[in-house]
């Protein structure tokens, strides 16, 4: 069975290696190329030929731009459900790569049987070349470019997984949550026009084709809206224009707010963001206990973070809202569901809205704070249970979407 699509430049083949019980499919598509071969085993790989996830015997593997391999099995979509995740260690990922390699290889020799009439061997050389370029040493020499075009991307939101990052400005404005560690390796700045034309020439040529996978474009890094409006609309029409020339993601634009700087904007920029392509903005409630969320650190208080979404919703802005689970552990957690909840409840949050729930990571400052207020921690059992008696006490007109935002669930 084979279909071709010159247009599309896209492919569907079924080969039968050497040795092999059964049939495998290799299909070029749009975005990327895959290759299923039986029920337990899928590879896929980017429009450049670099594998980027694979699911085997059960496990879901995700490699990142930086060459790091995170390994995740067990529930995914389940409210609560604790899951099992884990990034590879070197020498695992090593083994990893060369059984990615194996079945190239197998490709290939397979492929130099394949039927002609059944696509032009021309093509499917040509993509199975594309695969077999890479080795595990040109790969690992890729991963290393990754440094010189990122600052480490800390996070994203889970439906951003595959956003195409472009750091219009690094690191957080504010850096002094006690329990956020994720932007305490840079300090704050905005790039210029200058920096921000490297930038995206930096990361067109480090994707090369493989910014087809990308589906939208994320401004990092913490804040985007602590950019002052003018700099911020000429940014995203700087990207838009340098995207106009690849087939990249659509110049729809995503990014992490925080309380109190949407209020200060004048409502009519917000606008004029959304007229711009902003979609979606992000923002961390934590918890919805106002004395907890100072002892946190965070910037404004829970009514600001409620006025927050509002705003942003006159302005025709979807929002995406994260509570942490396990915050102040059992000791606090009554106050801290029923705050969140309530919260949660005065956002007036609707269809493409999105509560994010992030179970606590605890770094070395929270954990003194903890340990100095008494506070005794949650179990990952605990902070399920808490996920499922936050979300039962939610009730909704037109239900936003309620999901995990896991930080060991991320790699970029
Ligand atoms: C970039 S911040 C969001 C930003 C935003 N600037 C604000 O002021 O709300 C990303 C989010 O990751 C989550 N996060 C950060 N550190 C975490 C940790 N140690 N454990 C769990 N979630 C964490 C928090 O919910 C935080 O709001």
């Amino acid at each position: 069975m084979a279909r071709a699509n010159a247009a599309a430049d896209t492919l569907e083949l079924r080969l039968t290696p050497a040795g092999e019980p059964s049939s495998w499919l290799f299909h070029v598509k749009d975005r990327a190329v895959s290759l299923a071969i039986g029920p337990r085993e899928v590879i896929t790989f980017d429009r450049e030929g670099r594998p980027y996830a694979a699911y085997f015997d059960g496990r879901n593997y995700r490699r990142g731009l930086d060459g790091r391999v995170l390994e995740k099995a067990g529930q995914t979509g389940a409210p609560g459900r604790v899951r099992h995740r884990r990034v590879l260690e070197p020498r695992e990922a090593d083994v990893w790569i060369e059984r990615v390699l194996g079945r190239v290889g197998q490709l290939a020799a397979a492929a130099t049987h394949a039927d002609p009439g059944a696509v032009p061997p021309g093509r499917l050389a040509f993509w199975v070349g594309h695969l077999t370029r890479w080795t595990a040493a040109s790969l690992a020499d890729h991963a290393r470019r990754f440094g010189s075009v990122y600052r480490s991307v800390s996070i994203l939101p889970p439906d951003q997984y595959l956003a195409l990052v472009v750091q219009t400005t690094e690191g957080c404005p504010w850096n002094r949550c006690t329990f956020c560690d994720l932007y305490r390796d840079r300090p704050y700045r905005l790039k210029s026009a200058a920096e921000l034309g490297a930038h995206l020439d930096a990361i067109l040529d480090f994707l090369g084709e493989a910014v087809r996978l990308r589906r939208s474009v994320f401004l990092g890094d913490a804040n985007m809206l602590a950019s002052p409006q003018r700099g911020l609309l000429a940014a995203m029409e700087q990207i838009r224009a340098r995207l106009a020339h690849v087939a990249g993601p659509p110049a729809h634009f995503y990014g992490f707010t925080d309380v109190v700087g949407v209020g200060r904007r004048d409502p009519h920029d917000l606008v004029a963001l959304r007229q711009s392509g902003v979609r979606r903005l992000y923002l961390g409630l934590e918890t919805g206990d106002d004395v907890l969320r100072r002892l946190l650190g965070k910037q404004g208080d829970v009514q600001a973070a409620v006025e927050t979404v509002r705003i942003l919703h006159r302005a025709g802005l979807a929002v995406g809202v994260v509570a942490l689970l396990g915050v102040g552990g059992q000791t606090l957690a009554p106050g801290h569901e029923a705050g969140t909840a309530a919260a949660l409840q005065a956002m007036e949050l609707k269809g493409d809205d999105i509560v994010y729930w992030s179970p606590l990571i605890e770094h070395d400052s929270y954990r003194e704070q903890a340990a100095a207020c008494g506070w005794l921690a949650m179990t990952p059992e605990q902070m399920a249970a808490q996920r499922r008696r936050l979300e039962a006490s939610l009730r909704f007109e037109s239900p936003p979407l309620l999901s995990l935002y896991d930080l060991r669930d991320f790699i970029y």
